[in-house]
């Protein structure tokens, strides 16, 4: 499993990307640490700087070992660049202050410039992503409320904190955010912004169809190729509703919209009432296209049945092909097939054959019985067609990338 499970932590998309971070001294310090390595896994490059009172938590040299270049202490270090508070702002495209104690805020919010943090955020004219950490009642104090709506009011971000027990044993709102939220929050910042606006609507992972008290007919579809397109539109900042089987375990960004579902009708039911909202639909669930006849919700004696026993199987909504053929002529549509196939060619067949039978403006057709590809991976092999009769073989790269691919695809039909 990657570093923090995010659809995207494979994307190769920032690669070469500059960040800053700046560490304050909160005992949520030692977080950081994974932060770093979790952008520096993605080939992006980070510079760092550990305010005083961070330096008592935790060392420039943890952050230097992990390959943080370069790592700023004091202003008037020895050996430091004379004008190494602006550097950041000539180098990185986005400066992260996580954790950020409240001193910091006030520090930031009144445009201090008084140690090597506070003067580089005020020479950075990038987005400024700020991710909170104190004992709850600091943070509630109107103090701090008033710095977290200056710095709002100047642009920043605020990734607010979580609530919980905090190290001093308090209980409330003061934990630093979950890191994928400030990690995602930060390829957010530098990503292109050419989905604002849309409204997505992605159907993700498997169904469940329940036929006794205890069992179901299922799929090992983990939701990872929806989750990353999911990601992927609102990285580019769109507005994006995922209606979302059982089982999926990946860390998402809380502004997606989320409706949980169980079983095809119910995935059925939630997808049509949010459609007509929609400009775009991408259609990766499982769905399951049969459902057993349910025997009902006690669950079915083995000693019923010493001979084995027969299910009657009904089918499921088309939910894909449904929604393409009411749309409105604005609306995109993106569906997917779970294929197996034998060569890329006959891939591609059934992906034109697919893309005629469901209407969709794009099908994607990805073979299941190839290795590193469909269920459960995280790459996955695609063939790909659209309603003009452009054609492509996405080979083997990570979901993510794909992901990223499709998305561009999508807004240039
Ligand atoms: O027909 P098939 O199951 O191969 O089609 C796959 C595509 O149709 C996927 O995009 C899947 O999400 C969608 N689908 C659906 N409702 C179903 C079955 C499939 O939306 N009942």
């Amino acid at each position: 499993m990657s570093l923090l499970n995010t659809p995207v932590d494979l994307c190769t998309r920032f690669a070469n990307t500059r960040l800053h971070l700046g560490v304050c001294g909160s005992v949520a310090a030692y977080k950081a640490a994974d932060l770093l390595r979790a952008w520096l896994s993605m080939g992006i490059h980070v510079s760092v700087t550990l305010t005083r009172s961070a330096r008592q938590f935790v060392s420039p040299l943890l952050f230097a070992s992990l390959g943080a270049a370069p790592v700023y202490e004091d202003m008037f270090a020895q050996g430091q660049e004379v004008f190494a508070h602006l550097e950041p702002g000539q180098h990185a495209q986005v400066m992260i202050v996580a954790p950020a104690t409240a001193d910091a805020l006030r520090r930031l919010a009144q445009g201090a410039a008084d140690d090597m943090l506070a003067a580089q955020a005020l020479a950075f004219e990038g987005p400024l992503v700020i991710a909170p950490s104190m004992n709850p009642r600091m943070w509630t104090h109107k103090a701090t409320q008033t710095n977290v709506q200056i710095l709002e009011k100047h642009g920043a971000q605020i990734v607010l904190p979580g609530t919980g027990s905090t190290a001093c044993g308090d209980n409330g709102q003061g934990r630093l955010a979950p890191l994928h939220q400030i990690f995602l929050a930060a390829l957010r910042s530098v990503s292109p912004q050419d989905m604002a606006g849309k409204r997505v609507m992605v159907t993700v992972g498997p169904t469940r169809e329940q036929w006794d008290g205890v069992r179901y007919w299922s799929n090992p579809s983990t939701g990872r190729m929806g989750m990353a397109l999911a990601v992927c539109a609102w990285l580019r900042g769109a507005r994006v509703t995922v209606v979302c089987g059982p089982g999926i375990s990946l860390s998402l960004p809380c502004e997606l919209e989320r409706y949980d579902i169980s079983h095809a009708k119910e995935m059925f039911t939630v997808a049509h009432d949010l459609w007509p909202h929609m400009d775009m639909g991408i259609f990766t669930a499982a769905v399951a296209d049969f459902s057993p006849k349910p025997f009902g919700s006690n669950k079915f004696k083995k000693a019923e049945a010493p001979q084995g026993f027969s299910i009657d199987f009904v089918p499921n909504p088309d939910i894909l092909k449904t929604l393409a053929e009411e749309r409105k002529p604005s609306q995109k549509v993106l569906g997917f097939a779970a294929e197996t196939a034998d060569n890329m060619n006959d891939l591609l067949e059934s992906a034109r054959q697919k893309l005629a039978a469901k209407h969709a403006d794009i099908l994607a057709a990805n073979a299941i019985n190839a290795p590193n590809s469909g269920f459960a991976t995280e790459t996955n092999a695609l063939a790909v067609v659209d309603v003009h009769g452009h054609s492509k073989i996405l080979s083997t790269a990570s979901k993510a990338d794909i992901a990223w691919d499709l998305c561009t695809w999508l807004l240039q039909l």
